[in-house]
């Protein structure tokens, strides 16, 4: 019920929220175009490739357990009033702010990739993140020169405005599988299974094949088989229609590059590796299992 009231007022939205979602978009873009390598290098750390998990999620926990911690301490401030009440519970935002801003970055960063409904969403769990740190700042601002009582009312707004959009960041993760390994579901063999008849593979042609119900990139360059998951764990593209860039196959929808010889992610949006297989051949046919 909740969440087809949500989807009604994010699609009722949707006139000003995609132009608005294009312009910031087309900025990042932009950015990233202009800035070259340092830039592909502040999108890796953002994205959370360094970390093999996405960033963002890591960090929102952070303003949500400090704004969180500021409530409790204003609550027990205005019950018995203490300095170190108030001390901590301007602490606590001050951490809450830094952190929001950490995680409004790196979401930024994953979020301009999405489309549809998902970039809506994603756009309205933005705008309210970044209401609920301005709100905060104001708050601080006020509490800081003796209008307290107003200052903890405004935290109050903004906690509500930070809660309904966890809740929202949370439908994006849970509902749309935004940030979750698109492989995570497959059953990958364990044990060798004939995929090609070798003869088939082409040099330096990447092919997909089904390992027991499961799709493999197969490639053969320099006389060596590589065998990885075909399945991009960003948002699930084909590698065997990317191309392939140094010792990396590069993702022919956002551009993820994972090595070949690890499957370990050169450069995201994607930040979980893709599955390595081991191969061998036997009487002409290639069969595959997986390494990790
Ligand atoms: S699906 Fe996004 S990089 Fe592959």
């Amino acid at each position: 019920m909740l969440q087809k009231s949500i989807n009604e007022f994010v699609e009722g939205q949707r006139n000003w929220l995609d132009p608005v979602g294009d312009i910031i978009g087309n900025a990042i873009i932009q950015a990233k175009s202009a800035g070259g390598d340092r830039a592909t290098r502040v999108l890796d750390f953002l994205h959370g490739v360094w970390l093999e998990h996405p960033l963002h999620p890591a960090l929102t926990d952070v303003p949500v357990g400090a704004w969180t911690a500021a409530c409790a301490l204003d609550a027990l401030d205005s019950i018995a009033p203490d300095e170190k009440l108030k001390r901590g519970a301007d602490g606590a935002i001050c951490i809450g702010i830094a952190a929001g801003l950490g995680a409004a970055a790196a979401g930024l960063a994953d979020w301009h990739y999405l489309g549809g409904r998902n970039r809506r969403l994603g756009m309205l769990h933005g705008l309210l993140n970044l209401s609920a740190v301005i709100f905060y700042t104001v708050s601080l601002a006020m509490r800081r020169s003796q209008h307290r009582s107003s200052g903890s009312l405004l935290s109050i707004l903004g906690y509500s405005l930070a809660s309904f959009s966890a809740y929202l960041g949370g439908e994006l993760v849970y509902g749309s599988g935004i940030g979750v390994d698109r492989t995570a579901w497959q059953r990958p063999p364990k044990e060798f299974v004939a995929v090609l008849p070798e003869a088939e593979l082409e040099d330096n042609k990447p092919r997909r094949v089904d390992a027991n119900g499961t799709p493999v990139m197969l490639l053969r360059r320099q006389g060596r088989i590589h065998a990885l998951g075909h399945t991009c764990t960003h948002l699930g593209g084909p590698l065997s229609d990317g191309q392939i860039i140094d010792n990396a196959v590069v993702c022919p929808w956002h551009g993820s590059h994972f090595d070949l010889d690890s499957g370990r992610v050169v450069h995201g949006p994607a930040t979980f590796p893709e599955k390595l297989y081991e191969v061998r051949v036997t009487n002409g046919q290639i069969e595959v299992k997986v390494g990790r």
